[in-house]
């Protein structure tokens, strides 16, 4: 339980946070690797009050539950302010521009940024895996299953492994320059549904494949070498499930491929697809691509060329 010093806390500042989206699974790590990204991003604003209760107001279009229990935000502070020994009062404005439902890692925009914002007006009595286990909670609202490789690479910055959710144990890896070129198709793919869909069971020769691939791009991304990075960004169990789910997917990955990139898949859940480029000369060519697929299969698509985000939430 933390010491809350009401005497210590500024009631009157109003702190600003942006939070970024992120990449989950990185193709073969499902559910243990990800990566944070420059663009796009979320902006949270928040103030502490004396007056308990934690009130939420939305500055865009999405019309997300304002209820605190049924809010991804709204979740992750409750379980942050459970942790307090004095209840004091949140009010938050969420601007989202990581559109729910994407697969950029938009629920743990909000709720990372939320407890990052939180912790810092508290006087960070909070270390960063307290933070990745609070906004776990608003993943367990979004998905229903408590998972942190959005939460912690939002959190931490760059490329982040969960080796292990109970307990937690969150390892940052070194990774080098990377760009990166996305595409959001316009389509909703709930990450709910992008679960339900997998199999329970896995072959022992997937496995040890998938076992393969991880280890080889976790070496190449502290290695920095490209090559190993881009053999290694392989999925034989998730992908052909859900990739059935994204019309377009083949495609955009053939041809980023014949066009130079590294490699890339499905981001987190869907329906966005990512792929890592040595350049951002050959990110901007490959978003063009995926543009292109997306204009022929008359589906409207957004697309980001950006970066690895080494720095997680940041007071904005
Ligand atoms: N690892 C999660 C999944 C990420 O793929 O379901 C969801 O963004």
């Amino acid at each position: 339980m933390i010491n809350i010093e009401f005497d210590k806390i500024d009631f009157d500042s109003r702190l600003k946070v942006e939070c970024p989206a992120t990449v989950a699974n990185m193709v073969c790590g499902f559910d243990i690797l990800g990566m944070a990204l420059n663009d796009p991003c979320d902006i949270v604003e928040m103030n502490l009050s004396k007056e308990p209760g934690i009130r939420i107001l939305h500055a865009d279009e999405f019309d997300l539950p304002t209820d605190p229990v049924k809010n991804v935000a709204g979740a992750a502070l409750l379980d942050l302010l459970h942790a307090c020994d004095k209840q004091v009062g949140i009010d938050i404005t969420i601007t989202k521009q990581i559109k729910p439902g994407s697969g950029l890692g938009s629920s743990a925009a909000s709720s990372a940024g939320a407890v990052v914002a939180a912790n810092i007006l508290l006087g960070k009595p909070f270390s960063n895996l307290d933070l990745v286990r609070f906004a776990m909670a608003g993943e367990k609202v979004a998905s229903g299953v408590k998972h942190a490789d959005n939460i912690a690479p939002c959190i931490m910055g760059g490329v982040t492994l969960i080796r292990s959710i109970f307990p937690l144990d969150i390892i940052q890896l070194s990774a080098p320059m990377l760009y990166v070129a996305v595409v959001h198709p316009q389509i909703e793919v709930r990450t709910s549904d992008a679960r339900q869909i997998l199999r329970k069971e896995v072959l022992l020769k997937d496995a040890i494949r998938q076992w393969g691939n991880i280890a080889g791009l976790v070496t190449g991304l502290l290695q920095g070498d490209f090559d190993l990075i881009g053999r290694s960004l392989e999925d034989v169990i998730i992908e052909p499930v859900r990739s059935i789910l994204i019309p377009g997917f083949d495609e955009v990955k053939r041809l980023s491929n014949e066009a130079g990139a590294l490699g890339g898949g499905i981001s987190g859940s869907g329906p966005s697809i990512f792929m890592l480029c040595r350049n951002h000369a050959n990110a901007e060519s490959i978003a063009l691509i995926m543009r292109e697929i997306y204009d022929k299969l008359g589906i409207d698509c957004k697309t980001y060329v950006t970066t690895l985000n080494e720095r997680g939430v940041r007071v904005a």
